[in-house]
């Protein structure tokens, strides 16, 4: 994730409101925002509940919330949950309080929150998801993320890439699976979307994983914690890699690819091809080193954008645009969705997509 200077934030959210209005996407009718009706007033209240800061996106996204809020006229009431799970429902429990017209929730559990969104309904709230969805509840009415699965197909493909680029003096691969904490629902998502490129090669014999710990349950880490990812790591090098080489590791994202490397580091072995998400500054820089292989670039600005552009649109008694309303079905119903494109940034490309970051400077190939 990279930071933009503020009002580089702020220009996004203009040209993305700018956007919105020449009906770039496809509009979905069906969908019942409850405010949508009648609109609400311009400096209304927007409540938007932050997980815990578990990677850099959720921290760059507090900041791009406060201001593309009130650069648009509303009054932003944001708030990180690190406490946890009961602290983050108190918290839209107070917003639902001071009078929030719109909730975006970026929730620790999604499948935690069914009271307190309910309560949100009955206000005549509008509910959307952001990044996570919200799991098991009627009461939500819209999600605007980057597609998770798709982000979990990238980088499956890329390890198979990297495999074939780094190793590529071999055929067969041994790799190891991690996944991101199973209280989060993008992670089986992540998960499923690397499976369906890894499985058919793990089943055909092209990749072997030796702990043979290869379902979610099996593969998680508990609250996205390095630590847990590292300890995990140490057990399965020691158990089944005192010999054989580990080629490769599906990492869902920076934090855990960079915690899984250090295991590796400390057990004194070959660097295997390690993939990641977020484009974390660190990251960046352990690929362009020629280390960590691969990860993926969503923008918090754009995502943070349309949040605010759907509250508008609300604002207005407008129905927010979509652009998906089939893939994302929370266990009560599929949620309209605008989808955002995730990019895989290996070494190859990351100057083309990191073109307009200011605060990497010129990135060269080490
Ligand atoms: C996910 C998010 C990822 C990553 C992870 C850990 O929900 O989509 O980009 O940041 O949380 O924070």
């Amino acid at each position: 994730m990279r930071k933009f200077a503020k009002a580089a934030a702020a220009l996004v959210v203009v040209s993305a409101l700018a956007l919105s209005g020449c009906g770039s996407g496809r509009t979905d009718t069906a969908a019942s925002g409850s405010a949508s009706a009648a609109g609400f007033a311009k400096d209304a209240v927007i409540g938007v509940a932050l997980p815990q800061k578990t990677s850099e996106n959720w921290v760059l996204a507090e900041g791009l919330f406060n201001d593309g809020l009130k650069t648009a006229g509303f009054t932003p009431s944001v708030q990180f949950a690190n406490g946890g799970v009961t602290e983050q429902q108190n918290q839209i429990s107070a917003m639902i309080e001071k009078g929030a017209k719109v909730l975006i929730v970026g929730a620790i559990d999604g499948s935690q929150l069914g009271t307190q969104l309910d309560a949100a309904k009955k206000a005549g709230i509008t509910v959307i998801a952001y990044d996570r969805l919200l799991t098991n509840t009627p009461s939500i009415d819209y999600y605007v993320a980057f597609d998770n699965f798709k982000v979990g197909v990238l980088q499956g493909e890329a390890l198979l890439k990297g495999l074939a680029d780094r190793k590529g003096t071999k055929t067969k691969w041994n790799v190891e699976l991690i996944a991101g904490s199973p209280d989060d629902s993008n992670a089986k998502v992540f998960f499923d979307g690397a499976m369906s490129v890894l499985q058919p090669k793990i089943a055909d014999g092209t990749l072997t994983v030796l702990s043979k710990q290869t379902t979610f349950e099996q593969v998680v880490t508990q609250g996205w914690k390095a630590e847990n990812a590292q300890k995990r790591m140490d057990t399965v090098l020691s158990g089944f890699y005192q010999k054989a080489e580990l080629d490769g590791i599906l990492s869902p994202n920076d934090t855990l690819a960079r915690a899984a490397m250090a295991s590796i580091a400390a057990a004194n072995k070959p660097l295997p091809v390690v993939t990641g998400q977020d484009s974390e500054v660190e990251s960046v820089k352990s690929i362009m080193a020629g280390q960590q292989y691969s990860t993926i670039f969503k923008d918090t600005n754009k995502l943070v954008a349309q949040s605010i552009v759907m509250a508008q649109a609300l604002q207005q008694g407008k129905t927010p645009e979509v652009n998906d309303t089939k893939s994302y079905n929370n266990g009560i119903k599929v949620v309209p969705s605008y989808l955002l494109a995730p990019v895989i940034v290996t070494k190859d490309n990351a100057a083309t997509v990191y073109a307009n970051d200011k605060t990497l400077g010129p990135l060269t190939k080490g």
